[in-house]
């Protein structure tokens, strides 16, 4: 059992790490950015207002992706753990998710937070593809397709994701400054902060993740 949170500015590997630690523990990986992703695809109003929130590099009211989450997490699939990529991403989202795993009798093991400089976030991000069938994610530099731009398991051509031109990149790195620097903050302050180094390669990182969760399950025990 591991209920964990990654942490981290855009392009700092969240979704990455978490498609390899799901692969590895066998929980589930609940990215919030995939989740809006999919409703932006549908025509209704919802689903267009979140499209242009996204595309402009802004975040979903607290409201709407709080409610996303706990009915996410009440599925069978979370009830012995999960990697929570991309929230919460404001303080009241972490209050929020205190407040639920508290009524359902669970705690955090970690909230792990990825730190990368801004200047290798802006270079990884305009190299950025991703799989638009499987959602596996590709970097023409440093994690390339073995052919062409397809993806090695679905064959499908790779894409580009609307909101990794470099400004508004640069613009989603000052959200998250703005906006996510207090929820590490506050994850500290409740001593389930750990912080890795996310300028080491993909392998090393996920090493780094497994030996926190290993630490924090033995936490867990000793009490
Ligand atoms: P979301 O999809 O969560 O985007 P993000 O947080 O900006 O993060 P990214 O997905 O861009 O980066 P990542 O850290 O996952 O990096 P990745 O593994 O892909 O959110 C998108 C939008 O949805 C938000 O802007 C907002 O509008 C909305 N939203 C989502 N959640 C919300 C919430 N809670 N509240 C409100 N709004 C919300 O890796 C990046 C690249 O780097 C890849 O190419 C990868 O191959 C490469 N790479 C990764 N690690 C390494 C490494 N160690 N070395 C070299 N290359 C690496
Ligand atoms: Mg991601």
């Amino acid at each position: 059992m591991a209920y964990l949170i990654f942490l981290g500015p855009p392009g700092a590997g969240k979704g990455t790490y978490a498609q390899r630690v799901h692969e590895i523990l066998h929980i589930p990986h609940v990215s919030t950015g995939d989740i809006f992703r999919d409703i932006a695809k549908k025509e209704d109003e919802l689903s267009k207002r979140i499209r242009e929130i996204m595309e402009r590099g802004e975040l979903v009211p607290d409201e709407l992706v709080n409610e996303v989450v706990k009915r996410r997490l009440s599925e069978k699939d979370c009830e012995n753990g999960f990697i929570l990529d991309g929230y919460p991403r404001t303080v009241n989202q972490a209050i929020f998710l205190d407040e639920y795993l508290s009524t359902v009798g669970k705690r955090l093991t970690a909230a792990i937070l990825f730190d990368v400089p801004e200047d290798v976030v802006v270079q990884r991000l305009t190299s950025r593809r991703v799989c638009p069938k499987c959602g596996r994610i590709y970097n023409l530099v440093s994690l390339p397709p073995q052919r062409d731009e397809l993806c090695d398991d679905c064959g499908v051509k790779l894409i580009q994701r609307d909101d990794d031109k470099e400004e508004t990149v640069r613009h989603r790195y000052r959200v998250y400054l703005e906006k996510t620097k207090p929820v590490i903050d506050y994850y500290s302050k409740n001593n389930v902060l750990h912080v890795v180094d996310g300028t080491i390669g993909i392998e090393n990182v996920v090493s780094k993740v497994l030996e926190i969760v290993r630490r924090g399950k033995n936490d867990t025990c000793e009490e």
